[in-house]
């Protein structure tokens, strides 16, 4: 891309924070891959970029080009491969990060320059050794070079919410008037809270001059385990573009994890009013490709994607699912991703889920040999974790599956 070929900026219509669409800004492969145990080659940065856009995210960060050739070449493959998801390059605030994420980004049939510089105190004294009015003029000055490449830049207050507010306003109305089409508020360091960052938001909506003609968004990241709260309170404070990772992969304890973003605003609709473009039933085959591309597992445990997610083991739980799917699930697993809800059989399940388990496996019994079953059963799941469907045939047939 050369100076002065700008293009229309088609995935942002303006600024209109009231609309009723958040934004997926996915940063899986570039705040997420920055993560020790989390980084990928090109080949799978490809791979995993192309599942992005088909899953609907609507910009796609691909890399930091100027870190390393290898970067520079992922967010060029990138670039050239996607067809209707913006791909985004970051930047510092320095010249010659902005003409190389500009050159990685010449084939982008979408393509968005993410700049970023420090604003707070903290920051502004120990990392930059800036004043402030040194970090307004630097940031006035990235943006506009910039805009000379491409209609969409972002900009981004690193250390926001430890940022004083008045400065950020000052900030983000430079950066508006300076060209930026979107004005991110990062929480760096996973500090803040829901109540605080929704706050913020509101504050600065309405204090930011023009505001209007920008889309304020959020990165929340996870050191205290809000990010995914505060993401929310920040959306109900006005941000329509939320910054998020697959499986919430990301610096330190991680960024917010985009399924459980996207499963919120969905399953609770009526309270947010909200939509996305996300396909949700692409976000389990989305985590697990993840997972083996990096070859990190997801925790059982996990939010919308974990193998727990829509397992049961309890027979209280068992024979509620059993009555009626909605007594102990929130949402489907069909709309996930997961063919089906699994009832575990374990030491904690109880006779109704034996029976309908026995049954699928073509063993329907009478009332007294399923008591007899059931005890062999109970004897047997307090030496084993999991009865697997061997194990039940072998206890449906009189055997011991131990033996
Ligand atoms: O956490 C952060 O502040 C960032 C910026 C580069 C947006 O990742
Ligand atoms: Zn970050």
């Amino acid at each position: 891309m050369t100076p002065q070929t700008a293009q229309p900026n088609d995935t942002d219509e303006g600024g209109d924070n009231a609309e009723d669409r958040v934004r997926i800004f996915d940063t899986t492969l570039r705040d997420g891959e920055q993560a020790p145990g989390f980084s990928m080659d090109r080949r799978a940065k490809l791979c995993m970029a192309q599942a992005l856009e088909t899953l609907g995210v609507d910009i796609l960060e691909a890399g930091f080009p100027q870190a390393s050739p290898d970067d520079f070449a992922a967010v060029e493959e990138i670039a050239r491969s996607l067809r209707h998801t913006t791909v985004c390059a970051l930047a510092r605030c320095q010249t010659g990060d902005i003409d190389t994420a500009a050159r990685a980004l010449e084939r982008a049939h979408r393509s968005r320059i993410h700049l970023f510089l420090s604003t707070s105190p903290l920051h502004r004294e120990h990392k930059l050794g800036m004043s402030k009015q040194q970090v307004l003029d630097t940031a006035v000055a990235s943006i506009q070079h910039a805009r000379k490449y491409c209609a969409d830049v972002e900009f981004s207050a690193e250390d926001a919410m430890r940022t004083e507010p008045e400065f950020l306003v000052e900030v983000f109305s430079a950066a508006i008037a300076s060209g930026a089409t979107t004005v991110n508020v990062p929480d760096t360091v996973g500090y803040t809270t829901p109540a605080e960052i929704h706050e913020l938001f509101t504050y600065l909506r309405q204090h930011v001059r023009d505001a209007h003609k920008a889309v304020f968004s959020s990165h929340c990241h996870d050191d205290l385990g809000m990010a995914v709260a505060n993401s929310l309170a920040a959306v109900s404070g006005g941000a329509r573009q939320v910054e998020c990772t697959i499986n919430g992969i990301g610096e330190r304890a991680g960024n917010a994890a985009l399924e459980e973003i996207v499963m919120a605003l969905k399953v609770r609709a009526p309270r947010f009013g909200l939509r996305t473009n996300i396909d949700t039933r692409k976000l389990h085959p989305t985590s697990r490709l993840l997972s083996q591309l990096t070859g990190q597992a997801v925790q059982r445990n996990k939010a919308v994607v974990g193998d727990n997610a829509f397992a049961h083991e309890s027979g209280i739980h068992q024979h509620g699912m059993l009555k009626h799917r909605s007594t102990y699930e929130i949402m489907r697993p069909e709309d996930v991703g997961i063919a089906e809800t699994t009832l575990v059989l374990g030491k904690h399940s109880g006779r109704h889920a034996l029976r309908q388990r026995l049954e699928a496996l073509g063993h329907k019994l009478e009332d007294a040999d399923l008591d007899g079953v059931f005890k062999r059963f109970k004897a047997l799941a307090d030496r084993k974790r999991e009865i697997r469907d061997e194990d039940l045939e072998a206890l449906a047939l009189g055997q011991d599956p131990d033996a």
